[in-house]
Order: structure tokens, then C-alpha cells, then sequence
């Protein structure tokens, strides 16, 4: 059906971990799709029990929703069915027609333009209604995100240095990265050498071991003004991880509306020690499902180059 075709062409544009795109889809009986997790590109050494494969999976899941709303169709979502093959993460079903939804229109065009931006924001602190409107948009996929104050921050830096060594210091972790980021990315997946900076960046909060530097240029700036978040949730489990996912993909595309970058910090939860730091950092608040920066790019240096996609036939089946 041509509907649900374009959804999954829309859903490609999703962010996911490393650019693995690990998402499968199918198009069953009675005007549904099913969406799977492809684990042939899960990261098994950073993400063995697939937390950010099913996350990714869930930012693709609000990409084929904002299409579906947008051209003016009613559905309805059922994630992580029970009973359901082990790998079927979701199923949406058409239940109707209905108005053009212009809200989702309005994330869809910002999911065009959305980039991972791993460069110093802007000296300029965030608006609070804009920062408002991304917490309200976490909110309603069930996920929350705790914004850090600025005495906070430092316990993040903490995090993500401890993480980052113990993940440099493991040489499967280096191979792994060797394996996803770097180089032109002729196979359509992973992160290119374009979209990694040409040198660390100098942030409050440590980028990840990306391998050897990239090629996309950066300035002196300092991103003191930038904002670090967690967002978390009730429950450490694949459904959990799906709707954050789709929070994440939420929050993002109303924050690139606004013009703000966001960057997804997800080392922090690779390692379990470090994860479990977060959560006490949360004090009781529930389970962390990834750290996030938010901050204004600089509008006069070119936005970091698309990322390559897998086309629809590669992901598509029915
Ligand atoms: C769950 C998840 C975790 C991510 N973690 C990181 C990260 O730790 N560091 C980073 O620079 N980018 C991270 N990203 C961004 C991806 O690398 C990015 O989405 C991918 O390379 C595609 O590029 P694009 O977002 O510019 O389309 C993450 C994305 C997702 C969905």
C-alpha cells in the first residue's frame, strides 16, 4: 500500500545509534506494518542488550507516525505486542482518514533539515519556552527528561569521561567503532568521516572515542551555554526503550524547528557502572535511557553533511 510505503521512506531519515538503521518493516494483512529490529546491525559490544538498537527503532516508529498523521491518517500502535515474535517491536494498523495533521506536518519538514551536530553551540543561552516545548513533546511519549543544573553538569563530564575509557580501553569497542564510523560509508550506513569533527570539540561534556578525527571543520567556541539533559523513564524494558526512542525523535525534530541542535550523549549508557551512576545521579526518579545536549548552532558555519540511508527496498518487505 502506497500510505505505508511512504511511511517507511519517511522513517529513514530517523537518527539512530552510529547510523546502524537497524529497523526492519513489513507490510502485513489489513492495512498494517509491522516494524522489526534487524539485530545484523546491532552494535553487540557497546549495545549488547540492544537498548539503543530499540531506541533508534523507536525514533524511526515517530518518524512513520508524523508521516502517517501529517497525510491525514488515524492509526492506532500497538509496541512490543505480547506473544509476538521476539524481534517484532511494533505494529501500526489504519483505521481511517482524517484531517491533515499540521503539527506533525510541521516536525516532518524538521526532520529533513535535522542533523546530528557534534560541533560547540552558540554562546547564547537556550530559551526556556523553547526548552519547554521539547520537555512537553518527551512528556507525551511517556518518557521524561531531567534537565541538569549547571552544579549537575560536572557529574555528567565525570560520567562520560569514566565511560569513555573503559570503552577506549577495550580493543573490541575500538574495532567496533572502526567498523561503523570513518571513511565514505559506501554500504549507506554508519557515520562518515564528513559528519565527525576534525578535532575534539571543546564542550562541557566529552564527545565519545569516535576513531581518528574526521574532516568536518570546528571553531575555538566553548559551548558554556548549552543545556545537558537525561532522559529517563518508570521501566528498564524493550517497551520502555521504543517509547523513548520516539521521545527522543520528538524532542529532537521540536527542537530543530525552533533552530535548536540537539546531540544524543549515549556512552554514558553503554557502560553499566556509568548507567548506574545516572541513575543514582536521577535520585529515585527511574531508569536512564540517554543523555542529551541541547543548544543553538552557529547559523553562518554550514550545517554537518546528510548521512547516508539504506533505501526502502533494503528495509522493506510486502
Ligand atoms: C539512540 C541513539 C544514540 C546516539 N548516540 C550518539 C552519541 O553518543 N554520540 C553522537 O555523536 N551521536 C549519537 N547519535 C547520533 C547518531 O550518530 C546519528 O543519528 C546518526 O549518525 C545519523 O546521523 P544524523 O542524525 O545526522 O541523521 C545517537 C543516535 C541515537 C538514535
Amino acid at each position: 500500500m502506497a500510505v505505508l510505503r511512504a511511511a517507511v521512506d519517511a522513517a529513514r531519515s530517523a537518527p539512530s545509534v552510529h547510523n546502524t538503521q537497524p529497523w526492519r518493516w513489513r507490510i502485513g494483512d489489513g492495512d498494517t506494518l509491522h516494524l522489526y529490529a534487524d539485530r545484523s546491525r546491532q552494535l553487540e559490544v557497546a549495545d549488547p542488550d540492544g537498548r539503543l538498537l530499540t531506541e533508534s527503532c523507536g525514533a524511526a516508529l515517530h518518524h512513520a507516525r508524523l508521516a502517517l498523521a501529517a497525510a491525514g491518517w488515524q492509526f492506532d500502535v500497538r509496541r512490543v505486542p505480547d506473544g509476538a515474535p521476539p524481534d517484532l517491536l511494533a505494529t501500526i494498523a489504519l483505521t481511517g482518514r482524517g484531517e491533515p495533521d499540521e503539527h506533525a506536518r510541521t516536525l516532518l519538514d524538521a526532520a529533513s533539515s535535522r542533523r546530528t551536530d557534534r560541533r560547540p553551540v552558540l554562546d547564547r543561552p537556550v530559551d526556556q519556552a523553547a526548552l519547554d516545548t521539547v520537555v512537553a513533546a518527551v512528556v507525551a511519549e511517556d518518557t521524561h527528561l531531567y534537565l541538569l543544573r549547571d552544579d549537575q553538569v560536572v557529574d555528567l563530564t565525570a560520567a562520560m569521561s569514566s565511560a569513555d575509557r573503559t570503552e577506549v580501553g577495550e580493543e573490541a569497542h575500538r574495532a567496533e567503532i572502526a567498523r561503523w564510523v570513518g571513511g565514505e560509508r559506501r554500504d549507506a550506513t554508519g557515520i562518515p568521516a564528513s559528519a565527525v569533527p576534525e578535532r575534539p570539540p571543546q564542550t562541557q561534556v566529552p564527545t565519545r572515542y569516535f576513531g581518528p578525527p574526521g574532516t568536518l571543520a570546528i571553531d575555538e567556541r566553548h559551548d558554556v551555554a548549552a543545556v545537558y539533559g537525561i532522559l529517563h523513564g518508570d521501566n528498564d524494558t524493550p517497551r520502555a526503550w521504543l517509547r523513548a526512542g520516539e521521545a527522543l525523535s520528538a524532542g529532537w525534530l521540536t527542537a530543530t524547528a525552533q533552530g535548536l541542535a540537539m546531540l544524543p550523549i549515549s556512552a554514558v549508557v553503554e557502560v553499566l557502572p556509568v548507567r548506574m551512576a545516572l541513575r543514582r545521579m536521577l535520585s529515585g526518579l527511574g531508569y536512564p535511557y540517554l543523555a542529551i545536549r541541547i543548544g543553538y548552532p552557529d547559523p553562518d558555519a554550514p550545517a554537518p553533511p546528510a548521512t547516508p540511508r539504506l533505501a526502502v527496498d533494503d528495509i522493506l518487505e510486502g
